[in-house]
């Protein structure tokens, strides 16, 4: 995804489809990052994912920018705009991406494994309602995303930091879900879901005591039909954990 090759072909062809021009186009933005939530790991790649990398990344994934993004131009349409934060293997976000046809979505991750294996479903599902950024979601939500601009948000099992010296780096804490809520529509979804009670709690506490959002539940919500189980989700069912979902709606 670093291949400057395809960083160019992907501006390139932004461009021809009236999103940011060259000139436009930022490095990405240096700076504090309030919330680090993830770890770079090597993985390996599959030689399909490198494939689907190299084939289809020039025009499914969105160069990280510092300018706000023209969903309009991206999508060449006007649609509802939900956004992913986190989607590992991309399996849940095709899945809903293709149930949800009249909806387009973003989403953001920065394990490269995952997007060659999101850009291997796009292909295979035949979509052109989603994109990925491979990027930290707190700085596209900054950058990327202009106020009031989501129908949703989609947060499924993101990484629990399970160690209380490491509880910094959960995205879900007050000043992010704050961030979170201005770029919501009003009436826009906030959905979290984790395997991980404590986190769960967590959550519960910090979404219900948002001003700008409402529960949609009495508490923990019943699964939405249109999430299917995740990855994550799995290994966590197989290891005997609850689920636990959360979906709020900005006043
Ligand atoms: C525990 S996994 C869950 C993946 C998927 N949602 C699922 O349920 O199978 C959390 C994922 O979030 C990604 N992640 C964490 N923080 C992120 C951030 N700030 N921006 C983008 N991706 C992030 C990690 O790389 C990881 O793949």
């Amino acid at each position: 995804m670093n291949d400057p090759r395809h960083l160019s072909a992907a501006k390139a062809r932004l461009a021809a489809e009236g999103g940011p021009t060259e000139a436009q186009a930022r490095e990405p933005v240096a700076g504090t990052r309030p919330i680090r939530s993830f770890v770079l790991r090597a993985g390996r790649m599959g030689s399909g994912q490198v494939r689907a990398l190299a084939e289809l990344g020039p025009r499914f994934v969105l160069p990280f920018w510092s300018t706000p993004l023209d969903p309009a131009a991206v999508f060449g349409r006007s649609a509802p705009l939900v956004i992913e934060i986190g989607f590992g293997m991309g399996d849940a976000t095709a899945q809903i991406a293709a149930a949800r046809p009249d909806t387009d979505f973003i989403g953001c991750e920065v394990h490269a494994p995952g997007i060659g294996a999101l850009l291997q479903r796009i292909d295979e599902r035949g979509l052109t309602n989603l994109r990925i950024v491979q990027h930290d979601a707190v700085e596209v939500l900054e950058h990327m995303l202009v106020p009031a601009s989501l129908a949703g948000i989609h947060i499924f099992f993101p990484d629990p930091w399970h160690k209380k010296k490491h509880h910094k780096r959960r995205l879900i804490q007050p000043a992010f879900v704050a961030e979170l809520v201005t770029r919501l529509a009003p009436g826009g979804m906030l959905h979290c879901a984790t395997d991980w009670q404590p986190y769960a709690e967590q959550m519960l506490a910090v979404l219900g005591a948002e001003p700008g959002l409402v529960n949609t539940a009495e508490a923990y919500a019943p699964k939405p039909d249109y999430r299917p189980l995740t990855k994550f989700e799995q290994r966590g069912l197989r290891l005997g954990h609850g689920v636990w979902d959360l979906v709020f709606a900005r006043r």
